[in-house]
């Protein structure tokens, strides 16, 4: 079984306008492409939530700070086709940027508040480039339910205000983060560590989950954090961005566990930037 690949927005919207007559749901799983079993778990989740399912591949050139990032990002569109035909996914939507993005484009989306702090702060302009797509594949799709990794946490609560701002009529799926057995979480970036890099990599989540067994415990806050971030450069990795305890929805300081609070963190590795997080 092969998947359909579509790549202009008017064909996608005559075949979702065919389901729609015919009273079925449709669920939207928005990627770059270079899938995991992450990507296919949300694509299995969607399944389960809606009568269709279409998949949109499109690197995002409007979310990407670094020119060399975006370089850099791995296309694997027939791999990807082929483990999206094993979920059962009816479509996959994988416009050309021009599609997207067609000349005299002028309309950004900016999310302010949730989008300032951490990814934010490090990655000038990505939200904003992440809420003009998303806006934009909501409107292409008409999808009735997006699924998002909680992997992304910053992204999924940007997402959520995004919607709610702007009475977009489509329902937010947030999924778990799949993890490797070692506790990595999986991202397309892995696959740019080296071999002694994927044996340090887990180190970030296993500092995470001490740093946040010990704010559980009674450990000031700051210290925890302050621990951890050692810790994680102590295992190997060259620099951590950021590893701090946020309020799970606005992502505002937390100096204190008096919430639903969220560890968040983000450290470079063989120059890859990882990301994780996990609720404490
Ligand atoms: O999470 C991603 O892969 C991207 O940020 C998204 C949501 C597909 C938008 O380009």
């Amino acid at each position: 079984m092969t998947v359909v690949i579509l790549r202009r927005v008017a064909d996608l919207r005559t075949m979702v306008r065919g389901w729609k007559a015919a009273g079925q749901t449709v669920g939207v799983v928005p990627t770059m492409g270079a899938l995991h079993e992450g990507h296919l778990s949300l694509a299995r989740a969607a399944k389960a939530g809606c009568d269709r399912v279409i998949v949109t591949i499109f690197v995002n050139p409007k979310q990407f700070n670094n020119p060399a990032d975006l370089e850099k990002y791995p296309r694997t569109e027939d791999r990807d086709a082929a483990l999206l035909a094993t979920v059962g996914v009816d479509v996959i939507f994988a416009p050309l940027p021009d599609e997207v993005y067609p000349p005299g484009f002028a309309t950004g989306v900016s999310v302010s508040g949730v989008s300032a702090p951490l990814e934010g702060a490090h990655r000038p302009g990505h939200f904003d480039g992440v809420a003009t797509v998303v806006a934009k594949l909501f409107g292409m799709t008409m999808a009735d339910r997006a699924y998002f990794g909680e992997k992304d946490w910053q992204q999924l609560q940007v997402v959520q205000r995004l919607v709610a701002d702007l009475n977009l009529p489509v329902q937010i799926v947030g999924c778990g983060t799949v993890r490797e057995a070692d506790g990595l979480a999986m991202s397309s970036r892995n696959a740019r560590l080296s071999e002694s890099g994927r044996k340090i990599a887990p180190g970030l989540h296993r500092e995470m989950q001490r740093a946040a067994e010990a704010m559980r415990a009674g450990v000031p806050v700051a210290a925890a954090l302050e621990e951890a971030a050692a810790a994680v450069q102590a295992a190997g990795f060259e620099a951590v961005d950021y590893l701090d305890l946020r309020s799970a929805d606005l992502l505002e300081p937390m100096t204190a566990l008096n919430g639903p609070a969220r560890l968040l963190a983000a450290a470079t590795l063989d120059g890859v930037r990882l990301i994780d997080n996990i609720a404490v």
